[in-house]
């Protein structure tokens, strides 16, 4: 199976996924970076881990419709069939979901339904709330909320700071994308409504 991982920044999930694909954890190709940003530091990663990327910039498109025509050109060029959204910082049009119908996967840094967006760890730490986590899921036309592959809690500390919060959340991103990914690529998962069942 070929994949797509679509970045925005630094890429370490998306480094994440390509040393699972590499221990031969999962039996699937990376076959293109997708990257929106051309200062983001997973250029360079794909570049050391000699993965094609792709820089494709909204600015150089007319529309959000063009730029997404762009995009899937690409990804049918390189028969991709699931796309791994890492750090992408763009919403994807119902058009780019319906032809990529339960094909993408977005890793969230909270426990969705909880703290939406793009702010969801200062989010988190600001409200207050004792429990936060990571959830893997499947994208629909609704920003972070699509059905839900796994989720996994952690404990937020008196003492933690936007930084070491964040640090420890991307330690579990790390392990349950790759597991996710894994699970979508044996053909695992089966969708009932919004509940993905796993085998
Ligand atoms: C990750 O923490 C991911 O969960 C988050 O961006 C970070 C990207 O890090 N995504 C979102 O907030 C999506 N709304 P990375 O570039 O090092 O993988």
């Amino acid at each position: 199976m070929n994949i797509a991982v679509f970045c925005s920044g630094n890429g370490s999930n998306f480094q994440a996924i390509a040393d699972s694909v590499r221990r031969g954890e999962i039996a699937a190709k990376i076959a293109l970076m997708v990257c929106d940003n051309p200062k983001a530091f997973a250029l360079a990663r794909a570049k050391k881990l000699e993965i094609k990327s792709l820089l494709i910039e909204r600015k150089n498109f007319k529309t959000k419709e063009e730029f997404e025509a762009g995009v899937i050109r690409n990804l049918e060029k390189e028969s991709i069939e699931l796309i791994c959204l890492a750090g992408f910082m763009r919403l994807i049009s119902p058009g780019f979901v319906q032809r990529y119908r339960n094909k993408i996967l977005n890793i969230h840094p909270a426990l969705l339904p909880a703290f939406k967006g793009t702010r969801s760890i200062k989010d988190a730490l600001g409200y207050g709330v004792k429990v936060t986590g990571v959830t893997v899921h499947l994208v629909d036309e609704k920003t972070d909320h699509g059905p839900i592959i796994l989720q996994k809690a952690l404990e937020i500390k008196e003492n933690d700071t936007e930084e070491s919060l964040a640090g420890r959340i991307h330690e579990i991103e790390h392990e349950l994308y790759p597991q996710a990914i894994k699970l979508f690529v044996e053909g695992k998962l089966n969708l009932a409504g919004r509940r993905a069942k796993i085998e």
